[in-house]
């Protein structure tokens, strides 16, 4: 999917460039995968901020979602069919630790169960140990927001990897924090519902000390591990004009490189989340996914080649496209897949692959509506179905990155 005249240098390097087969660029121990996230699946959760906004009317009910909770073992079955070797899951600090300070052994008993179930069908894990909900105690306390959310985070973070080191190997900390700030604290759309930049800022601050602190007590635990963040980037570029071009640069450190620069230093992978670009003065129009966002995946290309200069491994944490009808995604798993391709021919360190996600899932504000699955959950009888697209990804799972 080529957009304007402003992609023919592209499209002849491109031609030039991948005169190799991609199965040759992509190295032999890629891992291709899925992504999800524990809120968005497993059910039951019902002790964090979201259940208890959900509750008060202000965003809708999670309730047993997709019920991954009881069912993972047939969802990785299925996963392992469609031929992923890895995988993208998130914990549920609420579950982990329903009070301040008091872990639940139970709670890290199941992940211990799911962590080994994924390692049983050679599938490698890479777990997020945070993404967006927090246990109802925090919430109260203030989130993010309170000067010991830090301390908070790193003493949960440092307790889980402890207990479930041996199992994996990949973790990352926080999911998007600059989508966390931004909608908890600036949109509003989302808990705590805030519209002040000033609870923004202290929310960013706090997130990157957070950060900082989990990393070097993690890596304190000395198991060897690597420890990362999950960053969302957006590609942001601007038409002839200069300004608009000026525009776009601000808007990339504002928006993808700030966080980085904060916590440079204190992270041994970057897992990228890639699901928008914006052009500065564009007149274009673009095809849409369900969720009205462009249909972009050469965006991917760009944001990867961004994040050349924190000189780290990549891994593509999420990736997707809600898409009902299931007519754009394989197409732009395909892209997706070739982008990245392109992008580690040229001596980008990309390590992994996640489409967003297994499952269709709880889409936060927006609910259950939104279909980003390779596998289409039917809410009412919790019954899976794989998604044809789901095919056309284990091919190229398959073959290494091979498209065709
Ligand atoms: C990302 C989130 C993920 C999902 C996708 C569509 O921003 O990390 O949970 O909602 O968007």
């Amino acid at each position: 999917m080529f957009t304007g005249l402003a992609f023919l240098p592209l499209v002849f390097d491109t031609m030039v460039g991948m005169s190799k087969k991609l199965d040759k660029i992509f190295p032999k121990n890629f891992y291709w995968g899925a992504a999800s996230a524990s809120y968005q699946v497993e059910g039951g959760i019902e002790n964090c901020d979201w259940a208890q906004a959900a509750r008060e009317g202000k965003v809708p009910e999670c309730g047993d979602a997709c019920d991954h909770y009881h069912k993972y073992q047939g969802d990785f079955d299925i996963a392992k069919d469609l031929g992923h070797n890895a995988t993208r899951i998130s914990l549920e600090w609420a579950r982990i630790e329903p009070e301040e300070g008091k872990f639940d052994k139970s709670a890290i008993e199941h992940y211990k169960k799911v962590l080994q179930y994924i390692v049983s069908k050679d599938m490698t894990p890479f777990v997020t140990l945070w993404h967006f909900t927090l246990p109802q105690w925090l919430a109260d306390k203030g989130g993010f927001e309170s000067p010991d959310a830090a301390e908070y985070f790193a003493r949960y973070c440092e307790h889980v990897v402890r207990e479930l080191g041996d199992e994996c190997r990949h973790w990352a900390t926080i999911n998007e924090p600059v989508v966390f700030a931004s909608n908890g604290y600036m949109r509003g759309n989302w808990p705590p519902f805030k519209k002040r930049f000033r609870s923004y800022e202290k929310t960013f601050k706090n997130l990157a000390k957070a950060h900082k602190l989990a990393y070097k007590r993690v890596k304190n635990l000395d198991i060897g591990c690597e420890v990362g963040i999950v960053k969302d980037n957006i590609y942001f570029h601007g038409n002839w004009n200069p300004f608009n071009k000026i525009i776009a640069a601000c808007m990339n450190w504002w928006w993808n490189r700030r966080f980085l620069n904060k916590i440079s230093g204190n992270f041994d992978s970057i897992g990228l989340n890639y699901y928008f670009h914006k052009k500065f003065g564009d007149k274009a129009t673009y095809e849409k996914t369900d969720m009205g966002w462009d249909i972009y995946p050469e965006g991917l290309y760009y944001t990867i080649r961004e994040l050349k200069q924190y000189d780290k491994p990549i891994f593509i944490a999420e990736a997707g496209i809600a898409d009902e009808r299931d007519i754009h995604r394989a197409e732009y798993i395909r892209d997706l897949v070739y982008w990245t391709a392109l992008a580690v021919e040229r001596g980008a360190n990309v390590r992994a692959f996640m489409y967003w996600s297994l499952l269709d899932n709880f889409e936060w504000a927006l609910g259950f509506e939104k279909r980003f699955g390779l596998i289409e959950i039917d809410y009412k009888t919790q019954k899976r179905k794989v998604r044809e697209s789901a095919y056309v990804y284990k091919k190229i799972c398959q073959n290494n990155g091979v498209v065709d």
